[in-house]
């Protein structure tokens, strides 16, 4: 479902008077802030998916690292978690469930969250993931909608990483792309989230399902701004441009492609296969945080220093039209 669409749907949910909703859902945000006190706010999120690898440990661990990285990405660090499970009990051994939960289980534990509770239903289809607890001061959490013109985006973690899981399911990918891509995806953005905090951003996001450009069109959106990304500064795993000319391009790359595109100028010189990897739906992707520029070097020092995947450099943003995005070669 594209933000678009979310729109619409969501338009039918009561509208929120409650004053200490501080985050709901009018900004696109990845979690919602609530506050509890002057000096106490509560994060909350959740997500859950279908496997999107083979192996049930490592998408237990994928599934809890995607639904912590919401909590993250407002530079809130997650404290408790209740689990969300779908399981075809009659078709599947319970081994599978159980190595599903020792995945997330272990990747919660790396994270500091205890899981508290959780909720299990028999599904044709597995499916898991977490609704995710923290708390932060009411001032202190990171928007999607306090970017400012002229604030670098940063970004955390390469993209193509549905390209490559795509390649997986046609069994094109190699090996050690298929290994690196899982890799990332287990990979918390808890470190960057910290080093983020401690720098002070104006505004952050993670970037999943909609891809790096459908969820930097919600942050400009949301911002009341425009952006400028090269095309040629954006890491992307080095498989994902043969994968994507091979055909493994995920069905969303050209769904998020469209509902962007009427927003989007790419230069001449971007090609259908650069504006879907631009377009690819990440699963537990990285953060893009956007920076005052004279804090930026700080940033991508902290970051390093952090060992985050990546810390590049991916653009900027602009006074341009309130979601306007431009990619330059
Ligand atoms: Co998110
Ligand atoms: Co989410
Ligand atoms: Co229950």
């Amino acid at each position: 479902m594209s933000p678009k669409d979310l729109a619409q749907v969501l338009r039918h949910l009561p509208p929120i008077t409650d004053p200490n909703v501080l985050v709901g859902l009018s900004t696109a945000d990845d979690a919602a802030v609530y506050k509890l006190s002057d000096d106490l706010a509560i994060a909350a999120t959740v997500d859950y998916f279908t496997p999107v690898v083979d192996d049930p440990y490592d998408f237990g661990a994928i599934a809890v690292a995607n639904a912590l990285s919401d909590c993250y990405a407002m530079g809130v660090q997650p404290s408790i978690a209740l689990n969300i499970i779908g399981f075809p009990t009659r078709t599947l051994p319970l081994q599978i469930l159980d190595r599903i939960l020792e995945g997330g289980s272990n990747k919660a534990a790396e994270a500091g969250v205890s899981i508290v509770g959780g909720h299990t239903i028999d599904d044709p289809e597995p499916k898991y993931g977490m609704a995710v607890v923290g708390f932060t001061h009411p001032g202190r959490f990171i928007s999607n909608a306090g970017a400012r013109k002229g604030d670098v985006l940063v970004l955390t973690k390469p993209l193509g990483i549905g390209i490559i899981t795509t390649g997986i399911k046609m069994g094109i990918s190699p090996e050690p792309a298929a290994r690196r891509a899982i890799d990332l995806m287990k990979t918390l953005n808890r470190d960057a989230s910290l080093a983020m905090v401690e720098v002070g951003v104006d505004a952050c996001t993670d970037v999943t399902g909609f891809g790096l450009l459908g969820h930097l069109w919600e942050m400009c959106t949301a911002s009341k701004l425009g952006a400028t990304i090269s095309l040629s500064g954006i890491p992307v795993l080095s498989d994902a441009w043969r994968l994507a000319e091979d055909g493994a391009v995920p069905g969303g790359a050209y769904s998020n492609r469209e509902y962007v595109i009427a927003d989007v100028t790419f230069d001449p010189g971007i090609g259908e296969i650069a504006q879907l990897v631009l377009s690819d739906p990440q699963t537990s992707g990285g953060l893009l945080i956007a920076v005052p520029p004279d804090k930026a070097d700080r940033l991508v020092d902290a970051l390093k220093q952090a060992g985050t995947p990546i810390a590049a450099r991916i653009g900027g943003l602009t006074t341009d039209l309130p979601g306007r995005i431009r990619v330059t070669e």
